[in-house]
């Protein structure tokens, strides 16, 4: 069978890069997964820390897409804090640089965040959209050096796409995947006063969205991947509840999570985000799953005992 094209994927073992790896090969193109492990077939291997990557890798492809980064969900001490910034930063300039020096490059599609707007913006001060400014906080200066990391590429006029991604919603990592168990077991409940805002997508219109972002050629720059219905943290966890036939009855006290997980708390559990996917919008993207009761529905179908 004659294929699409070959795409490189960093990061294809996580949580999205494997859900958008067996997308893109449904879809009939090739992956070239880029990553960590030694042993992998020549010019697969690279190490973003040393920032060593055999540049042939990227010859003959129709687009890259970078996934791969220290994970944030962890306690932020110094040295993690170092690894979250630069395994972005520098694994994001060596692709820029080495895509910048091709006579005609594939587009880069870049994994971001809507950090980026800063743990506080829910909007009182006008709709966030890809057009707002971005915010404060450690996680917001990590997106603006993420996404500032791709500029060799902008310059020489490659397309970049920016896929400031909400809470990633899927059974099988994440968020979600971490919280079944304790509903599960009757003790799930809001996250502190669960009034603040949580722009989240599920996995599969995630994916879809980067498919978009490689195969409509007009797309460059940032894209908020987020569903057009945020909730209050309440809200989810009422939903999440009713979908298990639990009750949602034991908050999880803010403080608590301040002191085992400090900053990463106040910047990702406890944060108030309510962003719109302007452009996803304005170019009609079809989500399957734009309301949070079909989404954990459907998010809970992807296992067996889901
Ligand atoms: N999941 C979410 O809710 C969410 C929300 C917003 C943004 N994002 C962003 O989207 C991207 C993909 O998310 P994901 O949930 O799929 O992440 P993930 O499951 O943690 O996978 C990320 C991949 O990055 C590579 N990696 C891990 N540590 C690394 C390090 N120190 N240096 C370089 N590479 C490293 C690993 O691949 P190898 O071992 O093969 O190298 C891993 O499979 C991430 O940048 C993430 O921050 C995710």
């Amino acid at each position: 069978m004659n294929h699409r094209g070959t795409i490189v994927v960093s990061g294809a073992s996580g949580l999205i890069g494997s859900a958008l790896k067996c997308s893109l090969l449904s879809r009939g193109y090739l992956v070239r997964e880029l990553s960590r492990k030694p042993n992998l077939p020549r010019g697969q291997s690279w190490d973003p820390a040393t920032e060593q990557m055999d540049a042939s890798i990227l010859e003959d492809t129709i687009a890259v897409v970078h996934l791969s980064g220290e994970p944030i969900a962890q306690r932020w001490t110094f040295a993690v804090r170092q690894k979250i910034l630069e395994s972005r930063v520098k694994s994001t300039a060596m692709l820029a640089k080495n895509l910048a020096q091709m006579d005609s490059p594939p587009p880069l599609i870049v994994a971001s965040g809507i950090n980026y707007y800063g743990a506080s913006c829910s909007g009182e001060n006008g709709d966030i959209t890809e057009s707002s400014q971005s915010g404060t906080g450690f996680l917001a200066s990590v997106c603006r050096e993420w996404e500032g990391a791709a500029q060799p590429l902008i310059n020489v006029g490659g397309r970049v796409v920016f896929m400031r991604t909400g809470v990633v919603l899927s059974a099988q990592g994440g968020a979600l995947a971490k919280l079944l168990l304790p509903f599960r077991l009757g003790f799930g409940g809001p996250i502190g006063h669960g009034q603040q805002h949580m722009s989240w997508i599920a996995i599969s219109d995630l994916v879809s969205a980067y498919v978009k972002a490689i195969e409509d050629g007009s797309i460059a720059g940032p894209i908020n991947a987020v569903s057009p219905n945020s909730i209050t943290n309440k809200a989810f966890t009422t939903a999440l509840a009713r979908s298990l036939f639990r009750p949602a009855i034991l908050p999880l006290p803010a403080f608590l999570l301040r002191v085992v997980f400090g900053c990463m708390a106040k910047e990702t559990l406890l944060a108030d985000m309510n962003v719109i996917p302007q452009r996803l919008l304005d170019m009609q993207f079809e989500w399957q799953t734009p309301d949070i009761n079909s989404a954990l529905l459907s998010c809970l179908k992807e296992r067996p005992n889901g």
